[in-house]
């Protein structure tokens, strides 16, 4: 990749071809003329045009099982009924006005709702766009709530591709080319189980990772920490569900420095882990918590909650998000809510991800490329390796699978440090003879590739 000039075709550029009507050009090849697509890893386009449930369907007429979700977001499914019932009836009233400038009728009941179903005193919400703006509104937040500059975050996180969201992800492999980032943040160890440093040469897990945090705020900061930040499943970085005890202890050192906590639940929240949020298996309440992805089941919403005493921090004309609590998005953000909570779409994570958890421990058994399986619900990670006792990071074959599990109609993502997990994260809605069809098409892939 030339980096040398980027002015220097100034010329040709200004020259280049533009029809003036819409042209013969297929989506695939609108898409690589129009479409800013360098940043995103080259796969073989799939163009998508409907979807239904757990399915989507291409142009073409081609049918594929969707357990990625569109990254874990249309948790309850894809175009749910009720969501659309939901958004066509305000689509025919407001789309916007600025729900910051004047108020309308869907934030004021998105944002009762989520104080009513999130943990503790969590009350006070703020509705942006994004996950990312979600993460940059809530550090914001615990700035202004706290007095206090500077941030502990975790190796293996990922909170968005801003820049202050990237400050303070803990992988290079998303920052890399776009530094320097800011500062005031310290990273402590992921609490990653099956790569841990920590508790070598002990029989059980010690929670030394949770330890370290304390060594973070001791030795890499400043003595300035407004927040502590951490999903409480990590996505991005390959599924990695924190051993037990982890987030109380963390809170415990947390509390000792008055620091507050901030669940990124972007990822792992509405249902995915079994519960609502994933931070309640951990028994332990956030100060901040920020959400998106599920929480609308495919319209564009974040948000961040806190308590009142720490959501009324921020002073007039602090913070502002012109499309933000845009009344559409809140409005299926609602429908998908109480979709949710009736179907107990949590309730279905946890039994659905527990069976499947069992079958693909059953594959582990049989195919060595399988260095663990992991997850909580239906947000779950399978690491390849090629050596189980090295742990060595089976990317190309990781890849190999998603490939394979493709001409076999399915989908799934993959991810990870090292891009060798993959990551098994459907509409939570699934049936079980979907799931079944992932796991023949997986038995499937693992047969071919362990050849
Ligand atoms: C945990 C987590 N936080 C934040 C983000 C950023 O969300 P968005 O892509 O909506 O900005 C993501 C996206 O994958 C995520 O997984």
């Amino acid at each position: 990749m030339s980096v040398s000039n980027p002015t220097a075709n100034s010329v040709t550029d200004a020259a280049a071809d533009k029809p003036a009507h819409q042209s013969t050009l297929t989506t695939v090849e609108k898409y690589r003329r129009y479409v800013n697509t360098s940043a995103v890893k080259g796969i073989e386009p799939l163009v998508i045009s409907r979807a239904e449930g757990a399915n989507v369907t291409t142009q073409d007429g081609q049918t594929f099982l969707d357990c990625f979700a569109g990254i874990a977001v249309v948790n309850a499914g894809h175009r749910n009924p009720e969501v659309l019932d939901a958004v066509r009836a305000q689509l025919e009233k407001l789309i916007h006005c600025c729900s910051y400038v004047y108020y309308v009728e869907p934030v004021a009941d998105l944002a009762e709702r989520l104080a009513q179903a999130t943990p503790g005193a969590l009350q006070k919400t703020f509705f942006c766009n994004s996950g990312a703006e979600a993460i940059e509104g809530a550090m914001r937040l615990a700035r202004a709530a706290s007095g206090k500059q500077e941030f502990i975050a975790l190796q293996g996180s990922f909170h968005g591709r801003t820049n202050g969201t990237l400050t303070i992800t803990g992988n290079a492999g998303r920052k890399k080319r776009g530094g320097p980032y800011g500062t005031g943040v310290a990273f402590a160890p992921a609490p990653y189980r099956y790569r841990c440093r920590y508790c070598q040469g002990a029989s059980a897990c010690t929670l030394a990772c949770a330890d370290a945090v304390e060594d973070a705020i001791q030795y890499g900061t400043a003595g300035n920490v407004a927040a502590f930040i951490a999903e409480p499943v990590m996505g991005e970085g390959g599924i990695i569900v924190p051993p037990d005890g982890y987030f109380a202890r963390v809170k415990a050192i947390l509390d000792q420095y008055g620091i507050l906590f901030i669940a990124d639940e972007v990822q792992s929240g509405f249902g995915r882990t079994g519960r609502l949020f994933a931070i309640e298996h951990a028994g332990v309440v956030p100060d901040i918590m920020a959400m998106a992805k599920g929480i609308a089941d495919g319209f564009p919403l974040g948000a961040f909650i806190a308590p009142e005493r720490i959501a009324d921090s921020f002073q007039p004309g602090e913070h502002l998000s012109t499309f933000g609590g845009n009344p559409v998005s809140c409005a299926a953000g609602i429908a998908n809510l109480d979709f949710m909570l009736r179907e107990d779409l949590p309730g279905q994570a946890a039994q659905k991800g527990a069976w499947l958890l069992e079958r693909l421990g059953e594959l582990a058994e049989r195919f060595p490329l399988i260095g663990e399986v992991r997850g909580r619900g239906l947000m779950i990670g399978v690491e390849l390796v090629t050596d189980r006792e090295a742990k060595t990071p089976a990317a190309s074959q990781a890849n190999r699978t998603r490939e394979l599990l493709r001409e076999r109609g399915v989908l799934i993502g993959v991810g990870g440090h090292y891009g060798n997990v993959l990551r098994i994260q459907p509409p939570l809605v699934i049936e079980q003879d979907q799931l079944e069809t992932l796991l023949d098409a997986l038995t499937e892939a693992l047969e071919v590739i362990s050849i």
